[in-house]
């Protein structure tokens, strides 16, 4: 049976580092407080530029990496909880600053689930190219933190970090690899525990939500880690379960990287030891929907990944949201 895969994978990460103690310099916080509760160590923030740009560069590094010809990409989902504007969607920002005017038949659209949104989007690319709608698939996870992020806020802004990378979806039609199952969900009663609250509709953007500082996100950090240890943990066992597949049979769980805590945990109860989870949070922090991708591209160029390894990726986020998908890896 032809199968969806990832055929292609890029990333980029701006290059000024923040390490822990920049926030010790003006912040009640400490490196010992940060690496302890979180594993971050440092992590990247754009000087300039928006999401759009990071994905652009991250777009360059796979077509460059791969020798991908741009042209046969029909369908850019963007996942992101930072698109440039509300509108236009940034899929059409990158679309035209990639110069994509070749197929006639390209298309995108934004897909914002928060930390979910990466594997909301692989999820859909798959479908789309499975059902003939679509051929290739470029699917971003792409967050500039930095625009949305309280630096006064010691509980935020110690967290997060800027990053975008992207892969590219095909139908392959060797059976061995490809996207196999998934597991996707929500709950809106989480809502909000993390949230950015203004400059949506509910309520737009005026002097007092600047002045009240709510155009940065909020979150309850011990509420949405308690529902994301577990939720974590549960959908990682149950597509592992359902697909009969043995601790000793998943070559890497690749995990969304809010907290080492919960990275940790996840695959405690999954009983995979760490040398089989892809960690980058120490280095970058929580970059939102660059997370996963940004795993498996430095995967690649770490030689960690083999043809027909079996990959569990799994994310949680606000909203609340969640995903696990089943994956063969086919990039040789
Ligand atoms: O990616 C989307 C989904 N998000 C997540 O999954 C994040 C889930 N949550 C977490 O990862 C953790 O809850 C945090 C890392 C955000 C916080 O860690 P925690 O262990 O849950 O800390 P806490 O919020 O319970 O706070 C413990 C203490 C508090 O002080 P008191 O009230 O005990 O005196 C905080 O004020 O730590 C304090 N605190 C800090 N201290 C030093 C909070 N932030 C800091 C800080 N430096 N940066």
């Amino acid at each position: 049976m032809a199968r969806a895969a990832i055929t292609a994978v890029g990333h980029y990460v701006p290059p000024d580092t923040y390490t822990n103690a920049h926030f010790e310099s003006y912040l009640d916080t400490s490196d010992e407080w940060i690496r302890t509760r979180t594993g971050i160590r440092e992590r990247h923030f754009a000087k300039e530029g928006a999401t759009s740009d990071l994905i652009v560069k991250a777009a360059h590094h796979c077509f460059d990496r791969h020798q991908v010809d741009p042209s046969k990409i029909d369908a850019i989902i963007v996942a992101t909880a930072t698109p440039d504007y509300l509108f236009p969607a940034t899929a059409c920002i990158v679309q035209d600053k990639l110069g994509l005017r070749d197929n006639p038949r390209l298309w995108g659209y934004d897909l914002l689930a928060a930390c979910s949104s990466f594997l909301f989007a692989l999820e859909t690319a798959r479908r789309l190219v499975e059902s003939g709608q679509s051929q290739c698939v470029m699917v971003c996870g792409g967050d500039k933190m930095s625009a949305i992020t309280d630096f006064d806020d010691r509980s935020t802004a110690v967290l997060f970090g800027d990053a975008a990378a992207v892969v590219l979806v095909e139908l392959v039609e060797d059976s061995e690899i490809g996207i196999i199952d998934s597991i996707v969900g929500i709950d809106g009663q989480g809502g909000p525990l993390l949230r950015l609250p203004a400059g949506g509709s509910a309520l737009p953007a005026t002097e007092e939500t600047v002045r009240r500082r709510l155009h940065f996100l909020q979150q309850e950090g011990r509420a949405v880690f308690r529902e994301a240890v577990v939720k974590m943990a549960d959908i990682t066992l149950e597509i592992m379960e359902r697909n009969n597949l043995k601790a000793e049979d998943v070559h890497w769980l690749v995990p969304h990287q809010a907290n080492l805590r919960i990275i940790t945990a996840t695959a405690e109860r999954a009983q995979l030891p760490m040398d089989k989870v892809m960690v980058n949070i120490d280095r970058y922090g929580n970059t939102t929907n660059a997370t996963i991708p940004l795993c498996l591209s430095e995967a690649i160029d770490e030689g960690k990944l083999h043809y027909g390894d079996n990959i569990i990726m799994t994310a949680f986020g606000a909203g609340f949201t969640w995903a696990s998908i089943y994956m063969r890896w086919g990039i040789r």
